[in-house]
């Protein structure tokens, strides 16, 4: 059995697709697992995907699979030079999907070990990372590489395009209360309505992402040292910007709202936008109030969760 948790972006969503630093956390609260059994000489691989219902048998030689844990699955067989094994992978996860948990990649990830692992040579770090970023490119088009990054390591991370991870510390464990919508949205769309923006008005968008890289800065700097009303005010800022880039929708504004006016020293949202999560960092005493203002302000399910601790 293996497995892999969600992600949660803390700072820096969209502008990390343009080069700006971002920063995200594993979320272990949710998680996607797979587990093998042998299956009878000449039945080939399978892949049960139980939560959405389908049953994948995996060639080689189907060059173009319209499902991505096919192809996670092919380009495991080809990584490691093998042939189909006589397998059936139960695939599972508690990851709502198109909410900015990081499900694909969770779930790629999670399948891609499993399988690795039957066959004699586990995928882990970098390597299992690559497999799982070209996957990526199928469900997000132009991802910037946070999502697998932080799930394959299963670590605080900040993360600038092309240059890749590096490891903060957390000055103080902080509270976030976690909101999902329960309005899945494409990230595809939104990062490609960002695009759209950006290249009818270069300069203007250029400046927008420009602030979130400011903010992103400022925010490291208050994580490390444990100011925790710094790290809210610059989650604040965020959210803001992320309006400006026409990410954020009527629900997610009302459960930031919702969010603030019980308390949270500063709210967001998570990830590609225009549903999805939110996140609120909260004092760890009045996080249940929290999560209950912004149940009652519509979300569909809250979560409590410590960073760092
Ligand atoms: O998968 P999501 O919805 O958490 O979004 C990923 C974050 C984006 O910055 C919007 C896209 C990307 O590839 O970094």
């Amino acid at each position: 059995m293996h497995s892999a948790p969600a992600k949660i972006i803390l700072f820096g969503e969209h502008a990390v697709v343009y080069g700006q630093p971002a920063i995200a956390v594993p979320f272990s609260a949710l998680s996607a697992t797979a587990d093998s059994i042998a299956a009878p000489d000449g039945t080939g691989l399978t892949i049960i995907a139980h939560d959405v219902g389908r049953v994948l048998h995996v060639y080689l030689d189907d060059d173009s699979p319209d499902n991505a844990l096919t192809y996670a699955a092919q380009l495991t067989l080809r990584k490691l030079h093998a042939r189909p094994p006589n397998l059936t992978i139960d695939l599972r996860s508690t990851i709502p999907v198109a909410s900015g948990f990081g499900s694909g990649a969770a779930v790629s990830a999670a399948l891609i070990r499993e399988l690795s692992a039957a066959l004699g040579s586990p995928l882990e770090g970098d390597q299992l990372n690559a497999l799982v970023f070209e996957v990526e490119k199928m469900h997000h088009g132009t991802p910037s590489g946070i999502d697998n990054t932080v799930i394959v390591k299963n670590t605080p991370i900040y993360f600038v395009r092309d240059a890749g991870p590096q490891a903060f510390t957390i000055g103080r464990p902080f509270t976030l209360v976690i909101a999902d919508s329960g309005i899945a949205a494409s990230t595809r769309e939104t990062v490609a309505a960002v695009r759209k923006l950006y290249e009818a008005k270069p300069a203007r968008y250029q400046q927008l992402f420009d602030q979130i890289g400011v903010i992103v800065r400022a925010a490291k700097a208050a994580i490390e040292q444990g100011r925790w009303a710094d790290i809210g005010q610059q989650m604040n800022l965020n959210h803001a910007v992320l309006q400006d880039l026409t990410v954020s929708s009527e629900v997610l504004d009302r459960l930031v709202q919702a969010a603030r006016e019980a308390g949270a020293l500063g709210a967001k949202l998570s990830g590609g936008g225009r549903g999805g999560n939110v996140i609120a960092l909260v004092e760890p005493a009045n996080a249940k109030r929290v999560a209950a203002a912004v149940r009652q302000a519509g979300a569909a399910h809250t979560w409590v969760t410590t960073v760092g601790g």
